[in-house]
């Protein structure tokens, strides 16, 4: 099923912080796939699940190899003191994109769809995608680290298409 994606940087159910899941369940399983499907569907490299109006800690990234990788209750351990500055762009927030400075590397903890426990280093665009994958479930987008001067609206730049995450 192809879900609904929300947005606008006001839209509440994008301000909302997301909740622990204490169960992975068919549903959850379900769910997950339903993300990926929309994901996919919009042309997406990324998603979490507040966008399609679900508070739960669950989140997709696209990997360097072209596999999607869903996190459940993904955890920042550490970042790297190294930051880069990339241009974002986000499925909820259609037309705008601007250059966020993050850490180049993070260390996440978290559940994989069988309920392992996982923890992986992140590097470069991946790291990037998760730290603001992981933003969403805090009700944190990626316009709230810039100045209104910084963001780039689609009409007014004739730069290449961001990959929206
Ligand atoms: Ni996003």
């Amino acid at each position: 099923m192809i879900l609904n994606i929300e947005t606008g940087r006001d839209n509440p159910m994008l301000r909302k912080k997301s909740e622990i899941v204490h169960e992975i369940t068919k549903k959850t399983l379900r769910f997950i796939k339903d993300m990926e499907k929309t994901m996919l569907k919009s042309k997406g490299v990324g998603l979490a699940a507040p966008q399609v109006g679900v508070h739960e800690r669950i989140v997709l990234i696209t990997l360097d190899d072209k596999k999607i990788l869903p996190l459940i209750n993904p955890k920042i351990i550490t970042v790297s003191e190294n930051t880069t500055i990339s241009e974002e762009g986000c499925l909820s927030l259609p037309g705008e994109w601007g250059k966020v400075r993050r850490p180049i590397e993070a260390t996440v903890q978290f559940l994989t769809t069988k309920g392992q426990k996982m923890v992986m280093k992140f590097c470069d665009f991946e790291a990037i995608e998760l730290q603001h994958e992981i933003d969403h479930l805090d009700g944190i987008l990626f316009v709230d680290y810039l100045d209104d001067d910084d963001i780039n609206l689609d009409n007014v730049s004739g730069q290449k298409e961001v990959e929206k995450i």
